[in-house]
């Protein structure tokens, strides 16, 4: 069990709460204690270590009828309602573990969702964080809750996290008697918008961040999410192409063109930067496997950057990250997110057409940039004159955000601050994750650590690791508590993605700018590969 594989690692040497804390009795007394403004507490409930959790009050959505969260250690769970405004506030809940380190984790949310990520709630506390998650001021997926009511969209854009860590702190002190030693962050997506908000706009709230994948620059993102619809047409237009071409013959001739350009033919192409997909052979006019000279056309606009008024408003869409999620900006229908953010949004309008949206709609969000929730702000010096560190990595097979928007973000903090690779080392790393999806999944090692991934498994059988070395959550938490930063990602591929059943392959990412490089010998052993 975990337990006993946490008491191993030096990096968990306990900061354990004072002499004569009961942690039983803080669970059952702890909410007579409170008394936060704007806060109000509705449940404490004791959570011993294996219980399956439901969530009946939870937003169907969010959490489908029957779901329920494995909690791997004793864990007190506090649930509260904080208000934001007069019309406004966060579902939020405070995880507080037995096997406290001292640390304290803020987790994110996903998407446009207004939902409490409980997987990553129950890896935070298992790890010995009090870990806080909140539902970013709404409930449900579903952008709906924005209509007529601005006060949401600030929750969503920066105050649900911001405030659920200030609660959340003070909860925690309350609980334990004691102050937390170091604050961090994990989350991915919308997530890592949200830890990279925190780094602009709220240096003070984390020592250590950790983003994946983040949906930075976000009025772009929803534009270009959305110009897909405008490139590949409906499904009858002669523009488009089945999901299931993308994904077979066209998706093995980006392979026949680019995997070994690593050196290594095996289904990763580890820097897609470097692949110029040409759909010319594919060209034949009728028959199978095969496409027309319009759709090689549609091929090469989904390739390639986006501009807006011929300024370049997002990166191109990678060759090679075409899979079955791809459905959901190629699939011949408007992106559902950039439909609800322009409808309940942009256009705070529920009958506002999305079918017609167009490039003056792209300029207009930009322009509108609600409660700069762009969240590309360049000048991160105080997170850094704080002492903070920030780890960011993104999938090279991601199929929702293309990942060169985390390189793009790494460059202009670079011009912005005016620091080098190694000087922004000091305090900020970026590892591009080869064969890695949307935050998980993919051929590739794409296992960091970054999530539970919901199964019971990955903790009880211990490939949950610890080791920093193949940890994100705990690499940041070395860099902060010890000075040591990594200079690698060990990424894990197991077997079927189940780890019960081994290890299939591992590779350490490197940080950019460096570049994963295969130096020959057997491309499934990490000293194969060296960072150029
Ligand atoms: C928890 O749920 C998992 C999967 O749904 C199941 O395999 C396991 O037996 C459950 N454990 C308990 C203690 O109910
Ligand atoms: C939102 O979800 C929380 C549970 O997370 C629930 O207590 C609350 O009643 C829900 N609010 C609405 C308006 O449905
Ligand atoms: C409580 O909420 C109000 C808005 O409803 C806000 O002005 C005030 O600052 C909040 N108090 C704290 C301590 O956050
Ligand atoms: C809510 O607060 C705003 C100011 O922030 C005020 O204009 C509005 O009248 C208030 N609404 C209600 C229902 O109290
Ligand atoms: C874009 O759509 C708007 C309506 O949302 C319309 O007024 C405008 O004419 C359109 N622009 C172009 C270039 O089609
Ligand atoms: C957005 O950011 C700018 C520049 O940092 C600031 O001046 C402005 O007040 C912010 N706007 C909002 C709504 O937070």
């Amino acid at each position: 069990m975990l337990s006993s594989y946490l008491l191993h690692l030096s990096l968990l040497s306990l900061t354990l709460p004072p002499p004569g804390f009961n942690f039983d009795s803080a669970c059952s007394t702890t909410v007579s204690k409170l008394s936060i403004e704007n806060v109000t507490v509705f449940a404490t409930q004791s959570v011993p270590a294996g219980t399956n959790i439901t969530f009946p009050d939870s937003d169907p959505s969010c959490q489908p009828a029957g779901s329920s969260q494995f909690v791997p250690e004793d864990t007190c769970r506090i649930t509260m309602f904080v208000s934001t405004s007069n019309r406004s506030g966060i579902h939020m809940e405070t995880w507080l573990p037995r096997a406290w380190t001292g640390r304290f984790l803020s987790t994110g949310n996903g998407g446009l969702a207004g939902c409490i990520q409980y997987a990553d709630m129950a890896y935070g506390s298992a790890l010995g964080f009090a870990t806080v998650g909140a539902n970013n001021g709404h409930n449900g997926t579903s952008g709906a809750p924005f209509l007529n009511n601005p006060d949401i969209v600030a929750d969503f854009a920066f105050r649900s996290i911001h405030t659920n860590v200030v609660v959340g702190k003070e909860v925690t002190q309350t609980f334990f008697g004691t102050p937390h030693t170091k604050s961090y962050y994990l989350g991915c997506s919308t997530g890592g918008r949200q830890g990279l908000k925190s780094v602009q706009d709220f240096p003070e709230d984390f020592d250590g961040v950790v983003a994946g994948a983040a949906a930075a620059d976000w009025n772009h993102l929803m534009a270009w999410s959305g110009n897909f619809f405008l490139i590949t047409g409906p499904q009858n237009a002669p523009t488009f192409i089945p999901i299931n071409d993308w994904i077979g013959f066209i998706h093995q001739d980006i392979l026949n063109q680019c995997d070994t350009i690593d050196g290594v033919q095996d289904g990763i192409i580890e820097d897609p930067d470097l692949c110029n997909y040409d759909p010319s052979d594919l060209i034949c006019g009728s028959g199978s496997n095969c496409i027309t000279a319009t759709q090689a056309e549609t091929i090469s606009e989904v390739f390639s950057p986006f501009f807006i008024n011929g300024e370049l408003a997002f990166p191109r869409y990678q060759p090679g990250a075409e899979s079955i999620t791809s459905v959901l900006l190629i699939g011949g229908s408007m992106f559902t997110f950039t439909a609800d953010w322009f409808r309940f949004v942009v256009f705070n309008d529920p009958s506002f057409d999305v079918n017609t949206l167009n490039a003056s709609s792209w300029a207009l969000a930009q322009d509108l940039d609600p409660f700069n929730i762009s969240t590309f702000k360049a000048d991160i010096s105080d997170f850094k004159n704080r002492n903070g560190k920030l780890i960011t990595y993104h999938g090279q097979a991601d199929p929702l955000i293309a990942p060169v928007n985390s390189e793009r973000y790494y460059n202009l903090v670079s011009d912005a601050m005016q620091l080098s690779s190694s000087e922004l080392d000091e305090f900020y790393r970026f590892f591009r994750i080869s064969g890695m999806g949307h935050c998980a999944g993919g051929v590739g090692a794409w296992e960091i650590g970054q999530t539970l991934d919901g199964s019971a498994d990955d903790v009880s059988s211990g490939s949950a690791t610890l080791d920093p070395d193949r940890n994100v959550l705990m690499a940041v938490v070395r860099w902060v508590e010890e000075g040591v930063a990594p200079d690698t990602l060990l990424g894990t591929k197991f077997v079927n993605d189940a780890p019960t059943q081994g290890v299939h392959f591992s590779r350490r990412h490197c940080r950019f700018p460096l570049r994963t490089t295969f130096d020959g010998g057997d491309n499934t052993l990490p000293d194969s590969w060296s960072c150029q």
